[in-house]
């Protein structure tokens, strides 16, 4: 059972030049995610939601991981057993960081699914409305990905890891989203030490003991140096 679990939202990933979803010209601020982050979206008109998702994973394909997802992997690889990355972000630059133990709860940009059969497989680049599924061979694929409506991934695994947490942080997260707005008090509740690491407060501050205010790319190795000197 992790000791340490780490809950990253859109933040971590900023500085990796993927964009944040509510800061000034976020996503949101860009998209009606009632039309790109729905299933009525998706049904209403599948080529514009596969052209915002397509844009996504070309965007993440050419980010890199920034010194906030090493960091985190450089923790889980000092404590081998001993962390959990539950994130709400759909890249995978956790991954490509060297994290290993990771929950995706709202999915991942990189794989694909079918909606018709449930097959799940790498996405290509380009996904378009057409596409036959690997597996069934009918026209109902769609990006792996957890739309507002839908249920988050793993949520069993994820109340168990917060039940046993002595350390739960959360980065980068507005804390806007159930369930993982709840997931702090959750922890604290069940006797973890919460830390926030943010460019701000956030709607959840109040979940926490301590706050870390700055980019990710700063408080992230600096908490992680912390932790693994025995204070933190
Ligand atoms: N370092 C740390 N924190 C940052 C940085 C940074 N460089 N840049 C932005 N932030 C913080 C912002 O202050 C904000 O609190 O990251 C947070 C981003 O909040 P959101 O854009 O709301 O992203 P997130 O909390 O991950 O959204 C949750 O909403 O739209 C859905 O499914 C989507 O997973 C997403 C969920």
């Amino acid at each position: 059972m992790a000791r340490i679990v780490v809950l990253t939202g859109a933040g971590i990933s900023a500085e990796s030049g993927l964009g944040t979803f509510r800061d000034k010209d976020g996503l949101w601020t860009q998209y009606d995610l009632e039309e790109v982050a729905t299933p009525q979206g998706f049904y209403r008109n599948r080529a514009l939601v596969h052209e915002f998702y397509n844009a996504r994973r070309a965007n993440c394909a050419a980010a890199r991981p920034n010194a906030a997802h090493e960091a985190l992997a450089r923790l889980e690889a000092a404590l081998p057993g001993e962390v959990l990355i539950v994130t709400q972000n759909v890249d995978d630059l956790h991954q490509r960081a060297g994290s290993r133990n990771v929950i995706q709860m709202h999915g991942a940009l990189m794989r694909a699914c079918c909606a018709a059969c449930g097959h799940v497989w790498p996405a290509p680049p380009i996904m378009a409305p057409d596409d036959p599924c690997p597996a069934c061979r009918q026209p109902e694929t769609r990006p792996d990905v957890v739309w507002f409506g839908e249920i988050p991934h793993a949520l069993d695994d994820i109340a168990a890891a917060l039940a046993g947490a002595q350390v739960f942080a959360a980065i980068g997260t507005s804390g806007q989203v159930w369930p993982a707005a709840g997931f702090a008090a959750t922890a604290r509740a069940a006797g973890a030490d919460c830390v926030e690491l943010n460019m701000e407060r956030s709607d959840i501050s109040g979940d926490f003991d301590a706050h870390h205010i700055g980019p990710a790319s700063v408080t992230v190795p600096l908490w992680v140096d912390s932790l693994l000197a025995g204070r933190g």
